[in-house]
């Protein structure tokens, strides 16, 4: 009794609700849509879908969903209101450059007499929705979307669990071919600031080496674990690199850019001899190198755009049923200004201001690095013991 009377009283100051997808797609932003959708639906409110991202509502472009447009969609990859990189604050004008367009996506939501606007999308997307709240009254709900997993403030994002799951299946596949021909395979795995899809998956299918942002590595490391393999009668490998994975040397240099700015261009000279700063993929470099040292045939698979396209996991549906029911939940109560995130195996609301701006790094003393070496993969770095 008491749900239908707080429901009651929500439906009178909630009538109106956007929704938008923003920054790179991956599966589950459609399952999210309709769960969204559906629940408030329910309750009578109305729903815009803004086209492409912040795009859609700087120029007022929007498709209205109704129950019909909802159904459907919990298996369908991408997203049926597409999606795009732009920021209110720097939407790309026809002559190259940008405008703060802020003022216009404020507008189109108090003309469309919107009560809130739920953002699905993820860390630049926490940060534009977080932009919007501050800068037009506009009530926000967001939710947490990225292959990388790195959302600030949630143990987890919807669309990892599938591109994980890509991933690890790749790597399953790439081990029988490994084997038949004594190779290395040298895995390249979105992830250009956080390991989790790496790291996950390499531990998923037991790949022996697997390099991630959060670890420097060193190439003889990296090498001697692939020599000692085969050593013991070992003679394929399956290296699973993150895109954004870099040397010691790299980071050593970018550590220091960051502390003394103005040594850029001399730090830019003084290049180590394990240094592979290039526009060239680290994975590519990697595997080069490591041909030349252990004198095993090696080859590059970059997996790209596949661990972001096609059907989510069932996982990930149950998991964006429950952030867009938990979101609408938070809408029809009136909790404005909160992301939702999973903690533990509870959905909760998260301060947005705590969350805008913030990444989730694998910390290095995480379970799942202390379990990848105990297994003894090579995480390309020299340690001790983890005990
Ligand atoms: O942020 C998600 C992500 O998939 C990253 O892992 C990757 O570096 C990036 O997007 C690729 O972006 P785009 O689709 O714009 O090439």
């Amino acid at each position: 009794m008491a749900r239908k009377s707080g429901l009651r009283a929500a439906r009178d100051k909630v009538r109106a609700i956007g929704i938008l997808t923003s920054g790179g797609d991956c599966p589950g932003l459609n399952a999210v849509i309709r769960a969204i959708g559906k629940s408030v639906g329910r309750e009578g409110v109305e729903v815009f879908g803004f086209l492409e991202g912040f795009t859609g509502l700087v120029e007022n472009r929007y498709v209205r969903l109704y129950d019909k447009e909802l159904s459907g969609l919990l298996t369908v990859g991408g997203t049926i209101l597409r999606t795009s990189r732009n920021k209110p604050n720097k939407m790309p004008t026809p002559d190259g450059g940008y405008r703060d367009m802020t003022g216009a996506a404020i507008e189109t939501y108090h003309r469309l007499g919107l009560d809130c606007l739920v953002c699905l999308g993820g860390g630049g997307t926490q940060k534009s929705a977080y932009h919007l709240m501050k800068e037009g009254d506009i009530n926000i709900i967001t939710v947490p979307k990225t292959i990388d997993n790195d959302v600030y403030g949630t143990d987890i994002c919807f669309g990892f669990d599938t591109g994980m799951c890509i991933a690890a299946e790749a790597i399953d596949r790439l081990h029988t071919t490994a084997s038949s021909h004594h190779r290395v395979m040298v895995v390249d795995i979105m992830g250009h600031n956080a390991g989790w899809l790496a790291l996950s998956a390499g531990i998923g299918a037991g790949a022996d080496v697997i390099l991630i942002p959060e670890i420097p590595y060193s190439l003889d490391v990296i090498a001697e674990s692939l020599i000692d393999r085969m050593r013991h009668g070992k003679y394929f490998s399956i290296v699973a690199v993150a895109e954004g994975a870099i040397s010691k040397n790299e980071a050593e240099q970018r550590d220091k850019k960051r502390d003394d700015k103005k040594d850029k261009a001399k730090n830019k000279k003084k290049k180590g001899k394990e240094d592979v700063t290039s526009k060239r993929p680290v994975s590519v470099l990697l595997a080069e190198h490591l041909e030349a040292v252990t004198g095993l045939e090696t080859r590059v698979t970059s997996l790209g755009h596949l661990q972001r396209g096609g059907v989510p996991t069932p996982t990930d549906r149950v998991l964006c049923t429950q952030f867009g029911t938990k979101a609408a939940e938070l809408v029809l109560n009136c909790e404005f200004g909160n992301m939702v995130a999973k903690r533990g195996q509870e959905f909760i609301p998260v301060p947005l201001k705590d969350v805008a701006g913030k990444k989730r790094l694998v910390p290095v003393d995480h379970d799942l690095i202390k379990a990848a070496r105990v297994v003894g993969t090579c995480l390309g770095d020299v340690w001790e013991s983890v005990w």
